[in-house]
């Protein structure tokens, strides 16, 4: 099929890149002409395993183009993926500036059948309302319908997570448009991949739900980490108890730092806008919860630090190991490490930071941390190292070597997974959230 898409950021370029893989003809829109430039070339702007050389492989197979043009786009095809960012607002609503902007950009230039598939997380009612929007702006020849087709990739898995994902949802409101999203997805649907199909408003909801869920979640067991703290009690066994259990299980229970990055925060501030909208007071009151819980365990790792350090951060050196919202990835959005990084900055300590693959666009936003060559590096001269983002590079950390350059044996695992027998045969007095 030839299939155009529209916003060629994380989202996008992904989605383009394997749309190309599963065979079809793609063409890739973005306003960002360095993007365009650059993807073309074959480069991917951000760090994403296997993404570049699969971009590669689908520009060499010629079945991959990109664009800045809405008229070219128009041409190529009449189903259109529409995968621009919906960031938050300063009020925590949704920001659908860029899907309007695009749909205003795309409608004068349509014609025939045409098939508009939203991929962003938005709140319920915008396609409904993208769709009006687009038939206002169109010639009256053209016949628009939308869908609703969430992506829910995880970054550091895009590719995997776009090719095979564990399920698809499919909001639609004909048979035509069911029938095709079955036709492109061909492969990944022969391969049992499961389809919810629905309407479009609970494809909209499927999404900032299930995202919705996810922090939760990790709110919920990171507010145990704070109980077990006052109460003398071991939150890694209580997770290791629920992971026993059947009913709850053990998966994204990870008491730590909280999350961060481009989707979770924003999408929990945007849902809980929807749900005061709406007048759903309860659900507002969780997701609130649930958004205080999360930056709130940003400020006791500065508290458990401070302590650690004697009571005072000024003048003191730390080391921060990933700035990184996530292992298996450079994106620095809503970073809880970064946070906690200033935070650190603000009461008077010195930060020296490393990261993977994250560096630069760390250094983008924060200039003035100290960006070390090696965890070692960083380590160098410290009275406290946090370990914030779970790289397993520093899950194989020699606690031996790294005591030799430190000024202070204090390690704080931020995200609960470094083996604390280990660090403290080798001198360390070793830190958690929620530990004994
Ligand atoms: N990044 C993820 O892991 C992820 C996962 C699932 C869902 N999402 C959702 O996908 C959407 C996109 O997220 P992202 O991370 O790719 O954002 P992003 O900021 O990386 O990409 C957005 C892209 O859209 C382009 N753009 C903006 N306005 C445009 C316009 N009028 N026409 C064409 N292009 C335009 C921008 O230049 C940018 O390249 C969001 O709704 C996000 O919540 C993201």
């Amino acid at each position: 099929m030839q299939l155009t898409v529209i916003g060629a950021g994380y989202l996008g370029l992904t989605h383009a890149v394997c749309m190309a893989d599963l065979g079809h003809s793609v063409l890739a829109l973005d306003i960002d002409p360095d993007k365009i430039t650059r993807a073309a070339r074959g480069e991917v702007p951000f760090y994403e395993p296997e993404l570049e050389a699969l971009l590669r492989k689908n520009l060499a197979a010629g079945r991959l183009q990109f664009t800045s043009s809405y008229r070219d786009a128009a041409k190529f095809s009449d189903v259109h993926f529409l995968c621009v960012g919906t960031p938050a607002t300063s009020d925590g609503t949704f920001d659908l500036s860029q899907i309007n902007a695009a749909a205003d950009a795309l409608a004068p230039y349509l014609r025939g059948r045409i098939l508009v598939i939203g991929r962003s997380t938005v709140p319920m009612g915008t396609g409904r309302r993208l769709g009006d929007r687009i038939r206002n702006r169109a010639p009256s020849t053209a016949e628009i319908e939308i869908a609703w087709n969430p992506e829910f990739l995880r970054e550091g898995q895009a590719v995997q997570d776009c090719l095979l994902p564990d399920r698809f949802v499919f909001g639609v409101s004909s048979d035509w448009s069911a029938a095709t999203l079955r036709e492109i997805y061909a492969k990944p649907l022969a391969r049992g991949v499961p389809v919810i199909t629905t309407g479009l408003e609970t494809a909209e909801l499927v999404k900032v739900a299930a995202n919705a869920f996810l922090a939760t979640k990790l709110s919920f067991i990171n507010a145990i980490a704070e109980v077990c703290e006052e109460a003398g009690a071991d939150v890694i066994r209580v997770v290791d108890a629920f992971a026993c259990d059947q009913r709850i299980g053990g998966r994204f229970l990870m008491p730590g730092i909280g999350y961060g990055g481009g989707c979770l925060p924003k999408d929990v501030r945007g849902f809980k806008a929807v749900a005061e909208h709406l007048g759903i007071k309860n659900l507002a009151a969780i997701l609130g919860a649930v958004d205080a819980i999360n930056l709130r365990c940003r400020s006791r790792v500065v508290d458990l630090t401070r302590s650690v350090v004697g009571g005072s951060l000024a003048g003191h050196a730390v080391a921060v190991l990933g700035v990184a919202f996530k292992p298996g990835s450079d994106d620095v959005r809503d970073s809880a490490s970064l946070d906690v990084c200033r935070q650190l900055v603000l009461e008077g300590a010195t930060v020296a930071v490393h990261d993977p693959e994250a560096m630069e666009n760390a250094a983008r936003l924060w200039p003035d941390l100290r960006y070390a060559a090696s965890p070692m590096d960083a380590a160098r001269g410290t009275d406290a190292m946090l370990h914030l983002t779970d790289w397993e590079e520093y899950r194989l950390l020699d606690p031996q070597r790294l005591g030799a350059v430190v000024a202070r044996r204090n390690i704080i695992d931020g995200r609960s997974v470094l083996d604390a027998r280990l660090w403290e045969s080798a001198g360390w007095s070793f830190h958690g959230l929620g530990r004994r």
